[in-house]
């Protein structure tokens, strides 16, 4: 990869678990060469924050299910990001999502949809999980990536009773699979000065 490209992880974390997955990912977006990553807990987003993301190349957006959906704090974030929804800024930013709770399922799937549904009222880029299901034969096992079956991000279950440092390895190396696979698809999009100009926030 001969160009450099940026990766913003914009994330909302309350007990860990979302803030250790996000690293995860940012550990996967860093081991490909030409990467630039940074961390952001939209909780408490600075200007240097938002400058980050509005010169980014691609965001991986995530949260933790809370009821259903992503939580409150993720969606202050999103709707504070309307200014740049009505001149598209983000338009055409690669983009992907990671999501989080108590549960195996938990409803995160709608979290995830809800974070795709984000990218796409910016006019983003949304790159899938791209991995096949684990965890779905006899011999296979909790230890296969991907062993939530997710394909439109990646998912995390952590139990109630544990903290984020003992959150399941299979979904931390899913994570990590996100983060190399977004930088992957963004150096090979933004390859050749594809990448748009971006639009007056
Ligand atoms: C207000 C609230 C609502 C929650 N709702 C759900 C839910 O709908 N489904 C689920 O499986 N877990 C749910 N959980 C559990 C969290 O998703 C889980 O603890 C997650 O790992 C928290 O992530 P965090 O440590 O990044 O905040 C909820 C937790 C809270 C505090």
């Amino acid at each position: 990869m001969s160009h450099e490209i940026s990766v913003a992880i914009a994330y909302h974390s309350r007990f860990g678990h979302t803030a250790n997955q996000a690293e995860a990912v940012r550990r996967g977006a860093a081991e490909v060469p030409g990467t630039t990553v940074r961390l952001i807990a939209v909780d408490a987003i600075t200007e240097e924050d938002w400058a980050a993301l509005d010169t980014a190349d691609a965001v991986v957006f995530g949260s933790p299910t809370y009821l259903g959906d992503v939580s409150a704090a993720f969606r202050t974030f999103a709707e504070s990001t309307s200014g740049r929804w009505a001149s598209q800024a983000w338009r055409d930013k690669i983009a992907a999502g990671f999501v989080n709770s108590g549960t195996m399922s938990g409803d995160k799937l709608n979290a995830l949809q809800s974070l795709s549904i984000f990218a796409a009222q910016h006019g983003m880029t949304w790159v899938s999980l791209g991995l096949l299901p684990g965890w779905n034969r006899s011999t296979a096992s909790d230890q296969d990536l991907n062993r939530l079956g997710f394909w439109l991000g990646a998912a995390a279950q952590s139990n109630g009773d544990q903290g984020a440092e003992q959150m399941h390895p299979s979904d931390l190396a899913t994570a990590e699979h996100l983060g190399r696979r977004v930088a992957e698809q963004t150096h090979r999009i933004t390859v050749g000065d594809v990448r748009p100009v971006p639009a007056e926030v």
